[in-house]
């Protein structure tokens, strides 16, 4: 998708379909019989000819303002533009760069079967212009993904050309720089749910470092580097957990190492990204039930997540130093799998007794996060399908977030906020440590049934310690059952700007 920048008068924009913002301004009424007033919508566009040609129809009340709400006006009296999109965006009060994210997805997926194939979105006037035109990018790639790979029917629905609108008064520095960043994270996120998309059988821990390498090589860095440590050198460094999930697989395991120095970044902090891989989850010995394990493909959502901010992170190049570990594998059950009450040693040093081999998320992480400490980061962060306790909790609607220390939290939470991601803290008191206790070994690897988002973050913060962490439980948010006005079904690529974000927070602050 071709993007563009445009600050000209949207009704002299000549495109197949301009799209603009449409707002419900109606109060809660404060007396009489309590009733809300009728919406009262308008166009968030100070052009009066763009207002002048939606006039008609929204006078005719047909036109809401709900969010999402999209009608297709051809011909508009006024305008160079083929056709005005009006797109409904809700309340005007509570009206954000998260609402226009969504509606830029929107009105580009309801354009893409209708073979239109550019769009003009202009960029409502109360978000700060720059702001808006990253969000109105960003949300517009969010949109255009479809996962057709493996259908012989696929069509080419991909919008070919994007123009963001925006207002003359910003610096047109400033816009044309969010433009870019926008089209960034879009990429990057899109290049996220085409790994986590594929099924089991093409991604597998040697096509997924494979994947890792082609990316580092694409970008042709000088400042990232990629590394794959293979089965012989994941033993020798005595990652025991990571290697008693993989030791079932005829698949051999892979630990993807990216490395980004930039030139002049600070030799610290150095922030550690560490990503659940698992290419298929079949659960080993503790096997899954049948019904719905096509979907553990997506096991490797949190690794893909880190291999996608790793790809935004060297494009927008912050003067930051971060290594990305992807601890890939897959968890099958055979003759040489490991069993429920086998112990295992962590490269750590600590004892691990396995209560079930379904809970391999956790061990493959432990080593993952141990490992990152050893190379130097002093930060750390983690993405992983972890828990189906986590889903429980928050639905599919918020990830999962434990931090181990508060000022790393609240770094999170405002990399959240830019990002337009939404996560929820959940606890790590001291007291769920005792549900972990193994009665042979120094830990178990199952912690049962209440709180399981809990417990597997308190056995991952065994081998973090002290070190400033987040952990991300995103099991829930990774995946769309079902397709939504801005969103496709599938992959989500969840994480991935809140990882930037969050990594673009550390520069010139140490
Ligand atoms: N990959 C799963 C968690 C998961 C569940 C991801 C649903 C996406 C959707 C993880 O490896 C797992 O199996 N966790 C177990 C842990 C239990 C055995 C302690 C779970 O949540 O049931
Ligand atoms: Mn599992
Ligand atoms: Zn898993």
């Amino acid at each position: 998708m071709k993007t563009v920048l445009s600050t000209t008068s949207p009704s002299a924009i000549e495109t197949e379909c301009l799209a603009v913002v449409v707002l419900d301004h109606a109060e809660p009424k404060s007396q009489g019989n309590g009733k809300p007033e009728k919406p009262a919508p308008k166009v968030a566009s100070p052009d009066s000819a763009i207002s002048s040609a939606a006039a008609e129809l929204i006078a005719s009340g047909e036109l809401t303002g709900k969010s999402c709400e999209m009608v297709l006006l051809h011909s508009p009296r006024g305008l160079k533009a083929k056709r005005l999109l009006l797109v409904g965006g809700g309340k005007a009060k509570s009206f954000s760069a998260y609402e226009l994210r969504k509606l830029a997805g929107a009105a580009v997926r309801f354009l893409k079967p209708r073979s239109l194939r550019d769009l003009a979105f202009i960029t409502p006037n109360m978000i700060e212009a720059s702001e808006a035109v990253k969000a109105t990018v960003e949300g517009a790639f969010v949109g255009d993904f479809d996962v057709d790979t493996y259908r012989s029917d696929r069509k080419d629905q991909r919008l070919h050309e994007l123009t963001v609108v925006a207002s003359a008064n910003g610096d047109p520095k400033n816009l044309q720089r969010a433009l870019d960043e926008g089209r960034t994270l879009g990429e990057s996120q899109n290049f996220t749910r085409e790994l986590v998309n594929e099924p089991g059988n093409h991604m597998t821990p040697t096509d997924l470092a494979n994947r890792a390498r082609q990316m580092s090589e694409e970008l042709n860095s000088p400042a990232l580097k990629c590394e794959i440590l293979d089965a012989d050198a994941i033993t020798k460094l005595k990652m025991g957990a990571f290697m008693s999930v993989a030791q079932g697989s005829e698949e051999p395991p892979a630990l993807i190492v990216l490395r980004y120095e930039p030139e002049g970044a600070p030799a610290t902090p150095v922030i550690g990204l560490v990503g659940k891989g698992i290419t298929f989850d079949s659960g080993g010995i503790s096997i899954k039930p049948s019904d719905g394990m096509e979907k553990m493909k997506y096991d490797m959502a949190g690794g893909a997540a880190m291999l996608g901010a790793m790809r935004a992170i060297t494009l927008l190049k912050p003067k930051v130093k971060v290594i990305a570990l992807v601890c890939a594998s897959e968890n099958m059950p055979s003759g040489k799998a490991q069993k429920p009450g086998d112990v295992q040693i962590a490269m750590s040093g600590k004892s691990i007794e396995i209560i079930n081999t379904d809970a391999e998320g956790r061990l493959v992480l432990a080593d993952g996060l141990y490992y990152a400490r050893q190379l130097g980061c002093t930060h750390l962060i983690d993405a992983a399908t972890l828990t189906g306790a986590c889903v429980v909790a928050l639905g599919m609607i918020n990830a999962g977030v434990f931090a181990n220390n508060d000022e790393i939290y609240n770094r999170f939470e405002k990399a959240l906020e830019r990002a337009g991601e939404k996560m929820w803290r959940l606890p790590l008191d001291e007291e769920y440590r005792e549900i972990i206790r193994s009665g042979i070994a120094d830990i178990v690897n199952s912690g049962g049934r209440w709180g399981g988002a809990v417990t597997a973050a308190m056995f991952l913060k065994e081998f973090v310690e002290d070190t400033p962490w987040i952990h991300l439980d995103i099991a829930g948010v990774a995946w769309m059952e079902e397709s939504k006005p801005w969103i496709a079904k599938g992959p989500t690529g969840v994480a991935v700007r809140s990882l930037v974000e969050f990594v673009k927070g550390f520069e010139n602050k140490g």
